[in-house]
């Protein structure tokens, strides 16, 4: 009993030490934490449960034979964030690079499978040199059978990648089919081709950080989702996006009790819209001071920013904010807000979340860029995504709704359940100046002089604005429920809420839409 007590403590500690101090402390150096400091950060103290620690690779080609580390580089395993069970996985660098051999790829399917079972979070820490080299196909195979464990995943238990080190060529899918992204700025990077091969291919010279870099993919690619400082940053953050979130889609949204009252008004949102139509104000400060203590979590915050996403909570429980931002290109939609918003509302969707949208958006932004990028097929992700939502869907209209945004954005006809509007709201076809200038072409051109054709023009736009910028003729048709003051907006929301809390809508028998993709 004894010597098998010895051969299991000596395994252990061949495991811990993973690829050695020498290799750890390079690890350190390059402003990194070692895969167990990680996994140690990410948990509530002393709850991870480590499965697969005596797991061994099987190869013995290349003189592997001679190198083995129990658990084979991969730490997997499970334990509690906020109290509530987590499943996680974490590369670590110092074993052969981190790379994914046949063994190490079974020990992420195997918790992977146990989350889908037991309907829990699984959390992935990448650092990895990629496939492992000296297995060939059986390291492909392993990637393989972890990206389909994913999609069989997706929708039915949130999966979040952060990367922490490098994750290139095929590695980077497994990251891209979950839902979100984090990556530690300066130390992390993501590309399906490195740097090297493009210059071969397309005689680019580029970086790595340049091309993959955590801040190209935060504000360039909309790869991912958050930017972190450090490795401790990102780990607090990860912790942080799952307060708001279910454990699965059968699962209610963690309720975190707020002082901040259900019925409170707040003046200042009187105010918020500037008095001309066309200046910018920041939309985040409408969501701040409607949801519960002003606390905001932005998702991809530094990307396709003329649209806004993130959680929030209205009266204890999560919420899913969408909001155009009058700040940036006028809050037009586009091809890159669109699947962001898009990809966030199917989330929310999925994860039994409301949906809570602020819309303010002149239209969909013109220019051969736009149409020749697709702008049909990817506006259409967002309107299909809000058409599908059953979730509780709440809409306030702050100032412009205009044309195909309008029906985009949250409307009644997407069947939202509760549509608001400020009396600031403008809801049209087009903003009046288009407007009278296809409606009045022939008055127009039939003027006599150029002072004359002004006053025709001033004239039909007053007429125009008159008549249609405003919210009253779509609360006429009850395509808005009702038209609130400002300030009464989060009561407004919250109550809403409460009502929809039961809410039960379905979709027709189907194996799944065909979204535009
Ligand atoms: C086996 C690997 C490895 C790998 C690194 N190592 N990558 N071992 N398989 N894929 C080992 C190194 O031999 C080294 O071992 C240790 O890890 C650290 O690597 P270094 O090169 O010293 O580290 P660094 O200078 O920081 O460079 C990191 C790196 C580089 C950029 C990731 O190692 C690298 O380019 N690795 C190969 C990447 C690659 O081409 N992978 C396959 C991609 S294709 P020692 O013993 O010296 O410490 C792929 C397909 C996936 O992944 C397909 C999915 C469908």
């Amino acid at each position: 009993m004894s010597d098998r007590l010895d051969e299991l403590r000596r395994r252990h500690a061949n495991a811990e030490a993973g690829g050695g101090e020498e290799r750890r402390e390079r690890q350190h150096a390059e402003g990194k934490l070692s895969a167990r400091e990680r996994i140690d950060l990410l948990l509530d103290e002393g709850t991870f449960v480590e499965t697969d620690k005596l797991v061994r690779h099987r190869c013995n080609d290349f003189g592997m034979e001679d190198q083995v580390v129990d658990g084979d580089g991969f730490i997997t395993g499970y334990g509690l964030i906020h109290g509530r069970t987590a499943y996680v996985f974490a590369q670590d660098f110092t074993v052969f690079g981190g790379s994914l051999s046949e063994t190490n790829a079974k020990k992420i399917v195997k918790i992977m499978e146990l989350a889908l079972k037991t309907g829990a979070p699984v959390i992935g820490l990448n650092d990895s040199g990629g496939a492992r080299i000296q297995e060939g196909v059986l390291s492909l195979a392993g990637y393989a059978d972890i990206f389909l464990r994913n999609t069989l995943g997706s929708g039915v238990i949130p999966q979040i990648s952060a990367i922490m080190g490098p994750c290139a060529g095929g590695a980077v899918y497994s990251p891209a089919l979950t839902d979100f992204t984090f990556m530690v700025d300066g130390s992390s990077y993501m590309f399906i081709t490195g740097p090297e091969v493009i210059k071969t291919v397309t005689h680019e010279d580029v970086t790595k950080e340049q091309l993959g870099g955590a801040l190209t993919h935060n504000t360039v690619s909309g790869v991912a989702h958050f930017l972190a400082h450090d490795d401790t940053e990102c780990l607090q953050m990860i912790r942080e996006l799952l307060s708001y979130l279910p454990q699965n889609n059968r699962d209610e949204c963690p309720h975190r009790a707020s002082d901040d009252p259900g019925d409170r008004e707040d003046v200042a949102l009187d105010s918020v819209v500037p008095p001309a139509s066309n200046l910018p104000y920041n939309i985040k400060d409408v969501i701040r001071r409607v949801v519960d203590d002003g606390k905001f979590l932005e998702v991809q915050a530094l990307w396709a920013r003329n649209i806004v996403i993130g959680f929030a909570r209205m009266d204890g429980r999560s919420v899913g904010v969408v909001a155009n931002q009058p700040e940036h290109l006028a809050g037009c939609l586009d091809i890159d807000s669109s699947t962001k918003a898009a990809r966030f509302v199917r989330f929310c969707d999925a994860f039994n979340i409301p949906i809570l949208t602020f819309e303010d958006v002149p239209g969909f932004l013109p220019g051969t860029a736009q149409e020749f990028g697709g702008i049909i097929r990817h506006g259409a992700k967002l309107l299909y995504a809000y058409a599908e939502a059953t979730v509780p869907k709440i809409t306030v209209i702050t100032r412009k709704a205009y044309g195909g945004a309008y029906c985009v954005m949250g409307s009644k006809h997407l069947r939202c359940d509760v549509n608001l509007a400020w009396p600031s709201a403008e809801i049209a076809v087009m903003g009046a100046e288009g407007a009278v200038s296809i409606v009045y072409r022939r008055e127009l051109g039939a003027a006599a002089t150029p002072e004359e054709q002004d006053s025709v023009r001033r004239a039909k736009i007053a007429e125009f604005e008159e008549r249609f910028a405003n919210p009253f003729v779509a609360a006429e048709h009850g395509f808005i429920d009702d038209v609130i003051e400002p300030r009464q907006t989060r009561p407004y929301v919250i109550r809403a809420l409460r009502m929809l809390a039961t809410k039960v809508d379905t979709m027709p028998r189907k194996k799944h839409g065909n979204i535009p993709l």
